[in-house]
């Protein structure tokens, strides 16, 4: 589903979250030195261009990722780089590589654990994977009022053949009560120790239907599957549906297709330890 370089085109919010969360937790992130992993490195951009410059400079990173195509992406662009190294991984695997238990100081990752179903097995094994006393920085989504367009076009006739799988694809926590709540209660089950962990607004400007649009396209896993005389239609309900979602803003008198949009969801931030005696 995901395309190195098309997503590399498009994650300007994915971006803007992580420069924000690293500038704010910079002081914590200065402190890891030693092992680090990354979960989820997609092309790699992320971890590059904020992660790493603000780790300790003794620390070097394994970038890890479920998708191959991520993966050969991010290791070609960066392979002058002698502190990132990179590695098959599925965070929710069930049978861990038996090297990389508590092998690590530190882990990181951003805008990932929202595509996990199975979040329990993938908290395990981030504490698996942890030293004790360890530490975790971890970003993802918790909600977004825009994965209504999916609902919304899944349950439409003409595409609902190539939308089957629909709830793969949007975040557990899209629709949880108490959802701080219940992620806290989550990692403690664990065994983490929670030094903090919350649930933000975020909002991103999109200052064009197009700009939307290719956000829209690079992560999404059903229009591969349709006939190609389909996808346009696909692209426009798709796009209109999201749309609804957001705040119109600088609409052109001239051109009814020329407007920004501001979008707004929610993030969760957890910062956690592995206690050093379980
Ligand atoms: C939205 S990208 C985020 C990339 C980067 N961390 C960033 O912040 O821009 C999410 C990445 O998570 C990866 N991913 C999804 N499920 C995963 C899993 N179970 N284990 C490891 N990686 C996974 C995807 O292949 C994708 O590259």
């Amino acid at each position: 589903m995901y395309k190195p370089a098309l997503y590399t085109a498009a994650n300007g919010l994915q971006r803007s979250d992580a420069h924000d969360i690293t500038e704010e937790y910079a002081k914590e992130i200065g402190h890891m030195s030693g092992r680090c992993l990354d979960i989820g490195s997609g092309p790699g951009d992320v971890v590059n261009d904020f992660i790493l410059p603000k780790l300790h400079p003794k620390a070097t990173v394994l970038c890890s990722d479920i998708s191959e195509s991520m993966l050969n992406f991010g290791k070609s662009k960066y392979r002058d780089n002698k502190r990132l190294s990179f590695i098959k991984l599925d965070i929710e695997s069930s049978d861990l590589p038996k090297d990389l238990i508590e092998h690590f100081d530190h882990v990181v990752s951003y805008n990932c654990l929202h595509w996990c179903q199975n979040m329990r097995k993938a908290f395990e094994n981030i504490f698996t994977l942890l030293r004790p006393g360890g530490s975790t920085l971890l970003v993802f989504l918790a909600n977004n009022p825009g994965f209504k367009a999916y609902e919304t076009l899944a349950a439409m006739p003409r595409y609902q053949p190539y939308m089957k799988d629909v709830d793969r694809y949007i975040p557990l926590f899209q629709h949880t009560e108490q959802r701080r709540e219940t992620l806290k209660s989550l990692v403690q089950d664990e065994g983490f120790e929670v030094l903090h962990c919350s649930r933000r607004e975020r909002s991103y400007i999109f200052d064009t239907p197009e700009t939307l649009t290719k956000f829209m396209l690079a992560v999404n896993p059903f229009i591969e599957r349709m006939p190609v005389d389909l996808r346009s239609e696909y692209v426009k309900d798709l796009v209109a549906e999201a749309v609804k979602e957001t705040i119109i803003f600088n609409k052109s008198n001239s051109n009814e297709n020329k407007y920004s949009m501001l979008s707004r969801y929610y993030i969760f931030v957890l910062y956690l330890r592995k206690p050093i005696a379980k």
